[in-house]
């Protein structure tokens, strides 16, 4: 292993470009504002730690065979495709609090109970700590080593001590090298750190799993190329207060992205939610403004409560606020409703929110936020048991949405009798189902049946 010093004061946060100078401006990605200043660097080169170090023809390459751990936390392996991977690095990040170090120690119980030695590795908390929270979450795996140590040189000798099947990194931000002359959390610690692990991984079979904190960007701090290093990354989301936390998988090597997984936070550690429908509209609101649509996650089709109000601008400007989906496309309803329904908003404060702090990124919720608002403008409750799914173009026309099927099954299963849908989207097939599709064209035709 050659070791090589660097004299680099200025490294990129997004691509991890070093320079001597600060610019602006990053030369090598063309981020702006992204260079942060950093002692002397020491950059070791790892050649030939990912096998052979000859290149090898592709077809003389034997594919070892892929083993997986299933952890017994469904949600959990879910997320991932299947279970952790044997040797693969996995990167979980989320806001302090969210519920991190619950979710990894959890993970760490199941996996040890089942495949040996776990090695939990906490610089945050203590070891007193770590253990209280264990008998809140009924933790009591014998084969759980539990470590609270910062120096990245000592974790690995522990590691290489005890052979632990898995090992738990909680959090990145905490790992200190003495060689590199920066302080815990900046880039090039964060850096050293994940090569390490990841050497110790790819050498040794051993599973990693990295906490990371989340800036408030909503990226994890440190250089974005830790993102790139790992195998997967997932993301632990949820909202303020809210009980509901969405594991959301935005890379993984070995499975496909966009899979979630959804827990309620309980006083005993995280539940698992399998029926995220029943979860989420529970305790639906029957009143005006309360509107029930399908909404997809992965492969995961499960029920929101979109709720609207409108009330009268007391002073001035009208207010337009939302939690749950995209302000800009709020306001492209908003005026889509005013130009072509014909609904007069300007002297309207309009609130839209999508009950339970779940955030939904998809065009197909764009009918039920307007019918939302139109049946909270009207004062008229929607009829209970029906539900509308649907983009709302600029013109006022129906978009087709993709997983119609999965959508109409969805809303079947709880109980749902009508549905207002794209028409285009109205096959044989669909028509199967024991629930009245009523396919609309227009906006028009959908508020006058909501
Ligand atoms: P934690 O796992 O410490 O979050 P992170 O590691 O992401 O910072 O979880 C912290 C929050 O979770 C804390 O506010 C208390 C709450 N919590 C519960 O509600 N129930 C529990 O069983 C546990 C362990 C934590
Ligand atoms: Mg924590």
């Amino acid at each position: 292993m050659s070791k090589v010093k660097t004299k680099t004061k200025f490294v990129c946060t997004s691509c991890g470009a070093a320079f001597v100078k600060w610019q602006g401006r990053c030369a090598a990605c063309e981020e702006w504002n992204t260079l942060i200043e950093e002692g002397e660097a020491s950059i070791e080169s790892f050649e030939g730690w990912s096998g052979a170090g000859n290149p090898q023809k592709l077809a003389e390459i034997v594919l070892a065979r892929e083993e997986r751990m299933l952890t017994g936390v469904g949600e959990f392996d879910r997320t991932l495709g299947g279970g952790l991977l044997k040797g693969s690095l996995v990167l979980i990040g989320g806001v302090p609090g969210i519920g991190k170090s619950t979710l990894v120690l959890q993970v760490s119980d199941k996996i040890s109970a089942k495949y040996g030695k776990v090695l939990y590795v906490s610089g945050e908390e203590s070891l007193q700590q770590i253990k209280l929270r264990a008998d809140r979450l009924s933790v009591k795996s014998e084969n759980l080593f539990l470590l609270s140590e910062v120096s990245l040189e000592a974790i690995i000798r522990k590691i290489n001590q005890i052979k632990p099947s898995l090992v738990i990194v909680d959090s990145i931000q905490t790992l200190f090298d003495k060689n590199v002359e920066s302080t815990p959390g900046s880039v090039s610690q964060v850096r050293q750190a994940v090569l390490e692990l990841m050497k110790l991984a790819k050498t040794q079979g051993i599973t990693v799993i990295i906490a990371g904190h989340v800036t408030k960007e909503g990226f994890i701090a440190g250089p974005k190329i830790l993102e790139h290093m790992v195998d997967a990354v997932l993301y632990f989301e949820g909202e303020g207060v809210q009980q509901l936390r969405i594991l959301r998988c935005v890379k993984n090597r070995f499975g496909a992205t966009g899979e979630v997984g959804v827990f309620e936070m309980a006083a005993n550690g995280l539940l698992e939610i399998t029926d995220i429908s029943k979860f989420l509209i529970g305790h639906r609101s029957q009143s005006p403004g309360s509107v029930i649509t399908p909404v997809m996650e992965g492969t995961r089709c499960f029920l929101i409560e979109m709720q609207a109000l409108t009330s009268k601008t007391n002073f001035g400007y009208p207010s337009r606020k939302c939690s749950g989906i995209d302000l800009n496309r709020l306001s492209l309803i908003i005026a889509v409703l005013e130009k072509k329904i014909g609904l007069c908003l300007s002297g309207s404060d309009i609130f839209v929110n999508v009950v339970n702090g779940v955030f939904v990124d998809e065009t197909a919720v764009d009918l039920a936020a307007a019918a939302a608002i139109f049946s909270s403008f009207k004062g008229k409750t929607p009829e209970p048991v029906t539900a509308i799914f649907g983009e709302v173009g600029l013109l006022g026309e129906v978009r087709s949405v993709p997983f119609a099927a999965n959508r109409v099954k969805e809303l079947v299963k709880m109980g749902f009798k009508k549905c207002v849908l794209p028409k285009i989207l109205i096959t044989e097939d669909l028509k199967k189902h024991p629930i009245e599709l009523i396919g609309v064209e227009n906006l028009k035709e959908a508020l006058a049946l909501i």
